[in-house]
């Protein structure tokens, strides 16, 4: 239907009969002669028609903002002094011969330049799809994805699909379930990730496997959160973690150079799990920060003031400082503000030290908790966290997890709060992390990763005997405070994935139950095999500099996990819950 895109045209079009189509973004009636501004997925053109031809003149005047229309005529060069450089076809404009009316269209809902809220732009989606911002995230998303698909084919991966009905992959949320009509009374559930598939894929010789999958959870929503989601997935046999970092590097790399133009240093910077919770109380830092968290227990040990000295001695407890740096200029107001916080988050207070002449221990610092702490200790605090004149040090002391919290949230508060967050791309590597934590509420072990990462381990017992202080394979990919991805190694030991099974609690068979046929699959050969997945969600959202994932998804879910578009989920009628096997619980439940 077209020659060209609005964007294409130009110079070298003059005088020649050109077609184009589109939205029309803008119409402008100039007393006898009307411009439209027409839009279509790759740009804008002027469209100038003149009064002369009746018929057309006509056909101009009933055009309306977002009405859809095929323009045919010439191009000419716009007046001096009225060219538009903001956009490419700036130079020229195309004068009418002919318009047809494709599709008329009601008001538009909202204007793209005004502020609309979220709930507004999701209901009606399609027009806020029609957006600059929304098609330039849609477009860079579709750019990343080939960008994937070409890096990864050229290494000789191959695209595999798992399915989407199917049998629960714990990665710790609820799953999404789906009833069987034809087997009443069971569900499928619906993948939380293909982490199972791809393994047993490797199992299959398919060595070098990607995805880019849709993944449910259902788990509470936050920013960078959907229910649905897409992962790049990827698993290799007969590789090792610095092979699979490797992979994962190189591809950023291409990705932020096509994509951004940036630069990404190599190899990116790698930490433990456990120094990234000592430093950055997380385990997801955000390297962009300038300043960060020193363990200083060993300095206040055998100090007198109790609060430092009991937690400093016992294991599982800490004392730890934040030198917050005198450009952050915090005030009284600010000082109370980040206690409130430590003390919402469980601690008796926020000890700090207001670093006004650092030479003058006596005099020069202002703080409730100097009179507690000699001379000699304090000179040692402030010589270990470096810290000058107009700088702030606060103080945690406690449990580990609690001090990692508290100090955590105020590093990335108070650089948020103060401008203090760098502009720039900060990756880093997250490695070693321990392979179970103790879940509060239940007492029980789970998994920091999934069940199927290999621990790190001398003899097998170990794994039973000693789970609080087994680490594993494993490593995240961390950008400026957000995890893009994690992965591991893979347990391809039948013996080693029992017993990781028999410490999250579950006997043989639970065992056989759960996971039987990935055991049995085992049992006729496993590579060594490891792999990542990523939230290919996040990497767009990072790269457009968005708020909210839901920026980046055409079709998303709200916080209530719903679609305001479609109303999903909706009610089913009573044949369909039949044809199910289903029945409502309460008589009140919506119908
Ligand atoms: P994990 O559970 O860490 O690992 O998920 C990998 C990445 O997926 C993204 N992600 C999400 N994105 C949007 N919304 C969500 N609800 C959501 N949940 C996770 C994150 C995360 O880093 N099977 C393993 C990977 C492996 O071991 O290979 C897995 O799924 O960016
Ligand atoms: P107290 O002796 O309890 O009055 O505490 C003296 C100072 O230490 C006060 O400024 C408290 O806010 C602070 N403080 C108390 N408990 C902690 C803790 N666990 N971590 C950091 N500071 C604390």
């Amino acid at each position: 239907m077209r020659t060209y895109y609005c964007n294409q045209i130009n110079e070298s079009q003059i005088d020649k009969d050109v077609q184009v189509c589109g939205w029309v973004n803008k119409i402008r009636d100039h007393g006898g002669v009307i411009f439209i501004d027409l839009r279509d997925i790759k740009g804008l053109v002027q469209i100038v028609v003149n009064p002369d031809d009746k018929n057309l003149f006509k056909i101009a005047e009933s055009v309306r903002s977002e009405f859809i229309i095929s323009v045919t005529g010439k191009p000419r060069l716009r007046p001096s002094g009225s060219e538009n450089i903001k956009i490419d076809s700036g130079k020229v404009e195309i004068v009418t011969s002919k318009i047809d009316l494709l599709s008329k269209a009601d008001t538009p809902p909202f204007q793209f330049v005004d502020e609309v809220n979220e709930d507004n732009r999701l209901k009606y989606r399609v027009h806020d799809l029609k957006s600059n911002k929304m098609q330039n995230n849609l477009i860079i998303r579709s750019d990343v994805v080939k960008i994937i698909r070409n890096y990864l084919s050229e290494l000789d991966f191959l695209e595999i699909e798992t399915p989407i009905l199917t049998k629960a992959t714990p990665e710790g949320a609820r799953d999404y379930l789906v009833p069987s009509r034809v087997n009443q009374g069971q569900f499928y559930a619906l993948p939380q990730s293909p982490q199972l598939f791809k393994q047993m894929l490797m199992m299959s010789g398919y060595e070098k496997y990607y995805q880019i999958a849709k993944c449910f959870r259902d788990e509470d929503l936050r920013a960078d959160r959907q229910p649905e989601f897409t992962q790049l997935d990827i698993e290799m046999s007969f590789t090792d973690q610095e092979n699979i970092m490797a992979l994962i590097e190189k591809l950023f790399v291409k990705i932020f150079k096509d994509i951004l133009k940036v630069n990404i240093d190599l190899p990116i910077k790698k930490i433990t799990y456990s120094e990234s919770m000592d430093r950055f109380g997380s385990d997801r830092p955000d390297m962009r920060i300038p300043f960060e968290i020193k363990n200083i227990s060993s300095l206040v040990t055998d100090c007198e003031f109790k609060v430092f000295s009991k937690p400093a001695a016992e294991n599982g407890q800490k004392v730890s400082a934040l030198c917050v740096p005198s450009d952050a200029k915090l005030s009284r107001k600010d000082i109370d503000t980040y206690t409130d916080i430590a003390i919402s988050k469980g601690s008796q207070g926020l000890a700090y030290i207001k670093c006004n002449d650092v030479n003058d221990i006596e005099n020069g610092l202002q703080s409730p908790i100097v009179k507690f702490l000699d001379g000699q200790t304090i000179e040692k605090i402030l010589k270990d966290l470096g810290a000058s004149n107009g700088d702030i040090i606060f103080f945690s002391a406690g449990l580990d997890s609690l001090v990692n919290s508290i100090l955590g949230t105020l590093r990335c508060k108070i650089a948020e709060d103060k401008n203090l967050v760098n502009d720039e791309w900060k990756f880093v590597w997250v490695t070693d992390f321990p392979m179970f934590e103790n879940d509060l509420e239940t007492k029980k072990w789970k998994c920091l990763h999934h069940p199927f990462t290999m621990p790190i381990f001398n003899k097998i017992e170990d794994i039973i005997e000693m789970p609080e202080s087994l680490l594993s394979n494993s490593y995240d990919l961390v950008l400026n405070g957000t995890e893009l991805g994690g992965g591991s190694l893979r347990v391809n030991n039948i013996d080693v994935q029992n017993l990781i099974f028999n410490v999250l609690g579950l006997d043989n068979k639970e065992i056989e139950s759960q996971f039987g046929f990935f055991i049995d699959s085992m049992k006729y050969g496993c590579p060594p095999h490891g792999g990542i997945a990523f939230g290919l969600d996040r990497i767009l959202m990072l790269l457009t500099k968005s708020k909210s994932i839901r920026e980046v998804i055409a079709f998303p879910k709200t916080q209530t996990a719903s679609c305001s578009l479609t109303g999903a989920p909706a009610n089913i009628n009573k044949e369909q819950m039949n044809d199910l096997g289903l029945k409502f619980k309460h008589k009140d439940s919506k119908k």
